[in-house]
């Protein structure tokens, strides 16, 4: 691997991690263990086995079960837990993080149970690890917009809990016109905006997002090279993409990480950076998807590496003050 030192090192912030991703295996089967749920899978090596996507649904299906065992506050707080003391031990020292609560309110666990158990991690990793952490909800794009306002509605409660919303899960054949004015409602409460978009969607669903749902972030967004209007607009306006390499190259959005376009990204002036997604699903968190990305990549050097890190905290929703401070 080339400059792993300087990767593993430099201080960088997390901007695309869905906290149901990050639960490994282990913590699965200890989590199915502790609430009596019957798994489908005999083994943790059974389960792990199964990790061989071909795309991005064909990920979603195990992603949705492994979330199965998750119905207590402790639960919550446990897989908030581990990930950030990976983010920790990764030189992450901000991170905004997804959940995606309809997994969890559709078996009949409460929002509150959900909420409850992440803030309390994320508070925690303040002062216990020196973590920055926020929350960012998810609505499930699969679903109808009818149950993303109710999603909304549950969480009116917990607004200060969270920093934004999001919206994932299958994205072709769920553009984001579909959630237009559940966005424009969070806007008008004054929450941050972001949207997968041009992970397996075309660029058209990238320019949806930003006209009608008017987010301030692209999460992974790497199919907008193949529009040149769309990255002149991206260019100039500084709109962030939240790339994910490793999610990428398990999700065959590009067949190996050697043909991944992140360096295209960069060199077309785009604040691009590095995030893991789903980082017990795709072999690895933050530092892990630096190395592999550089390895493969021998035209990214340390500049590049630099760069990804300081676009990293541009591109998140701290305060001006704070970023002037990371930057
Ligand atoms: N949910 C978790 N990871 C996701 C991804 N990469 N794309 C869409 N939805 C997701
Ligand atoms: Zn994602």
């Amino acid at each position: 691997a080339r400059l792993p030192a300087l990767l593993r090192q430099m201080p960088k912030a997390e901007l695309h991690i869905h906290i149901e991703g990050s639960l490994e295996p282990e913590l699965i089967f200890k989590l199915a263990q502790r609430n009596g749920v019957t798994l489908p899978y005999p083994s943790i090596e059974a389960l792990r086995a199964a990790y061989a996507f071909t795309d991005l649904q064909s990920f979603l299906d195990i992603y949705y079960a492994g979330a199965s065992v998750l119905l207590k506050e402790e639960d919550f707080f446990d897989m908030a837990w581990a990930y950030l003391g990976k983010a920790a031990a990764d030189n992450v020292v901000h991170t905004e993080i997804f959940f995606d609560p309809q997994t969890h309110t559709a078996r009949g666990v409460p929002f509150e149970t959900v909420i409850k158990g992440l803030n309390h991690a994320v508070h925690r990793a303040h002062t216990g690890l020196g973590v920055s952490a926020k929350l960012i909800l998810c609505f499930l794009r699969h679903l109808s917009e009818e149950e993303a306002f109710a999603t909304l509605e549950k969480a009116l409660p917990w607004r200060h809990h969270f920093i934004g919303v999001g919206l994932d899960s299958s994205e072709v054949g769920h553009p984001p016109s579909k959630f237009e004015r559940v966005f424009a409602r969070c806007r008008e409460l004054g929450l941050h905006v972001v949207a997968h978009a041009g992970e397996e969607g075309p660029p058209a669903y990238i320019h949806e997002a930003l006209d009608l749902l008017k987010t301030e972030r692209i999460d992974h967004g790497v199919r907008c090279l193949e529009d040149a209007d769309l990255v002149e607009r991206l260019a100039e306006t500084r709109i962030p993409l939240t790339v994910c390499p490793l999610s990428n190259t398990k999700l065959c959005v590009f067949p190996t990480m050697a043909d991944h376009n992140l360096p295209a990204l960069l060199d077309a002036g785009l604040c691009a950076m590095v995030n893991s997604d789903d980082p017990a699903y795709f072999g690895g968190y933050m530092n892990q998807n630096f190395i592999e990305l550089f390895a493969a990549l021998p035209q990214l050097t340390a500049r590049h590496a630099y760069q990804l890190a300081r676009n990293s905290f541009e591109a998140s929703f701290v305060g001006e003050e704070q970023k002037r401070a990371w930057v």
